[in-house]
């Protein structure tokens, strides 16, 4: 019996705090099909962004609101990421596996407010650059292989997701000598 199954519901609890090594881990790829353990844990985490974003449930359960949570940020070392966010008003989520950046654009951007990030409990100061756009190679939960276009807040979401798979957390990038990106 896996932690994670059908009907368990991630709490902060659960949620890996900076310092842990797997957060600074490279993250497996998976194989397909999925197996049972790894839907039910795609599904938990989607779960967890859509209970973090609903005001009541997350004051209930004191969740953290996110927009996206990667498999070692719930100590899984597995090449996988949920996302959930709003744009224009359209609801958009995903659930990633094995995602690659294949393109991008040659511009920067960054959030003015700067990033936050689940496993970061503290407020971080300091622009965290990321490219304007991007196109992401990746498989969904059926094995389906798909290309994905992402800007603005989606693709920095998409970018923050896919550094914690490969060890990275959003603070790494800031220039600590100037770390107001200005323009
Ligand atoms: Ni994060």
């Amino acid at each position: 019996m896996t932690k994670f199954h059908r009907q368990y519901m991630i709490t902060m609890k659960d949620i890996i705090q900076e310092g842990h090594p797997i957060l600074r881990t490279k993250c497996k790829e998976l194989t397909f099909p999925l197996t049972d353990e790894d839907q039910f844990e795609l599904d938990c985490m989607l779960q967890y962004l859509r209970n973090s974003q609903h005001p009541q449930i997350a004051r209930r359960y004191h969740l953290r609101p996110g927009t996206g949570l990667s498999a070692n940020q719930i100590g899984l070392n597995k090449r996988m990421f949920v996302a959930r966010y709003v744009d224009e008003q359209v609801i958009h989520e995903y659930k990633f596996i094995n995602p690659k950046i294949v393109s991008h654009s040659t511009n920067i951007t960054f959030l003015p407010e700067g990033e936050g990030c689940l496993s970061v409990n503290r407020h971080v100061i300091g622009h965290v650059p990321r490219y304007e756009w991007i196109k992401v190679d990746a498989y969904n939960e059926f094995g389906e292989r798909l290309v994905y276009s992402f800007k603005g807040y989606g693709s920095i979401l998409m970018q923050h997701e896919i550094d914690h798979l490969n060890g990275i957390i959003f603070y790494d990038r800031i220039n600590l000598t100037s770390p107001y990106l200005g323009f």
